[in-house]
């Protein structure tokens, strides 16, 4: 199967030499090319340049039919990579956003049994087969808004019967989706009921049982923990984080939302892949992060739904940092996984640059995700996973329309959508 595009206004983030990441500087660097056509071979990028070093040769010694697409005045990206959501739940949670109108805190929700546990009451009660179904659709809604590779975590489960049926249902996503999933084994998000003043037993629970038992049917590629005040400490992660790299789970961990809990200094050293939410986040953080290979990671979605302060996004990229942003799409703290949207707040609340935010939502999330060697940009051999803007007028104008669809096809795995 190929694919060609010609008459692209504007090819952006393609890249000869794949790096794994931008940090610092580097992240207001994106390669684009105006004018310019994209070739695909089956399922991956296979070659793009501008219009004038187009030449029909290079279709030769492909075998197949090809279909030609002309994208006069419409730009092509590479998909955005999520790489933190929640998107497997039963049930929304509208009623708690408005006691969150009406001036109460997350944490206050949380205490009276709502929030997570809310969540996890219902996800009981649901089967597989209807959490697959709620799922289905919200892949099929972030699809439609540019998005090619998710991460999904477990969470809402909170018992080893409920984790496990959450991690089968990813599982069975990952089988059927044409996205890039990966599974991240959360456990650690909020202590049950059951477990009220006996945290540290629920600790035991998930290092005894769970991590094993996940580990055994190969359920996770990631493990984490949401490290913050009321949740729980830096200890009991660390416990919980070395158990799971015994078991070939990487961290990637909730950090520094609600206050400067140790969560980011506990990532950094269990090499977490990612830290995320970080609201909290001061000169000893970014101490800790600086040379690391733990992806600072941004969700701006959660921090606007819930009224947070703003994570300190200019003085960390300022300081050398790399940034990734997520969605963090779930029913409690940000019930959208619009990529679109993310990218724009990225510029609007963060003050990053256009460039900036781009290459957090592609290649810095592709590395939190730990697909950036395969996703993330257009480069020859990574897979085609993109879309082809409706006609705008510049790359700037993806972060200023905010909150409008600028996405008129997608392509996953070199097949329109
Ligand atoms: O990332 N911070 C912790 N967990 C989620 C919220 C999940 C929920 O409220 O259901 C988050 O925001
Ligand atoms: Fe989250």
């Amino acid at each position: 199967m190929i694919t060609l595009l010609k008459n692209i206004k504007l090819l952006g983030q393609t890249e000869i030499e794949p790096v794994a990441f931008r940090a610092g500087k580097e992240m207001q660097t994106m390669h684009n090319i105006e004018n310019a056509y994209l070739l695909i071979k089956d399922d991956k990028f296979y070659a793009f340049g501008p219009m004038s070093k187009w030449n029909p040769s290079l279709l030769e010694g492909l075998d197949g039919p090809c279909t030609e697409i002309d994208a006069t005045g419409r730009m092509v990206f590479p998909s955005f990579c999520d790489s933190h959501t929640h998107l497997v739940y039963a049930g929304s949670r509208e009623i708690e956003y408005i006691d969150k109108i009406r001036g109460l805190s997350y944490e206050e929700i949380a205490k009276r049994g709502g929030g997570i546990l809310n969540s996890s009451a219902r996800l009981h009660a649901a089967s597989e087969e209807e959490l697959f179904d709620s799922a289905w659709q919200r892949l099929e809604e972030i699809t439609a808004t540019g998005t090619g590779a998710v991460e999904i975590k477990s969470g809402y489960g909170l018992n080893t019967e409920d984790e496990l049926k959450m991690l089968r249902v990813i599982r069975k996503l990952k089988e059927k989706s044409p996205l890039t999933i990966k599974a991240n084994f959360l456990g650690a998000h909020a202590v049950p009921l059951e477990y009220k003043g006996k945290q540290s037993e629920y600790v035991d629970l998930i290092i005894n049982e769970m991590i094993p038992l996940v580990a055994a049917e190969e359920l996770a590629d990631y493990i984490d923990v949401f490290c913050d005040k009321g949740f729980f400490t830096p200890e009991e992660t660390e416990r919980m984080l070395m158990q799971g790299i015994k078991y070939g789970l990487r961290p990637k961990i909730h950090a520094n939302e609600l206050d400067y809990s140790g969560g980011i200094q506990v990532g950094v050293k269990y090499n977490a892949l990612s830290v995320d939410h970080l609201e909290y986040t001061g000169d000893e953080e970014i101490a800790a992060l600086l040379g690391s290979e733990t992806m600072p990671t941004l969700l701006p979605g959660a921090a606007f739904f819930l009224g947070m302060v703003w994570a300190p996004v200019r003085k960390m990229i300022d300081a050398g940092l790399p940034v990734a942003m997520a969605s963090d799409y779930n029913p409690g703290s940000c019930p959208s996984g619009n990529m679109q949207l993310v990218l724009s707040m990225g510029c609007i609340k963060y003050k990053m640059l256009p460039e900036e935010a781009f290459n957090a939502v592609t290649l810095n999330s592709a590395y939190a995700l730990g697909v950036s060697d395969t996703h993330g940009t257009i480069a020859k051999g990574k897979v085609a996973n993109f879309y082809i803007t409706k006609p705008i007028s510049t790359l700037e104008f993806m972060p200023y329309a905010f909150g409008n669809n600028k996405i008129e096809r997608v392509f996953l795995n070199g097949a329109e959508n």
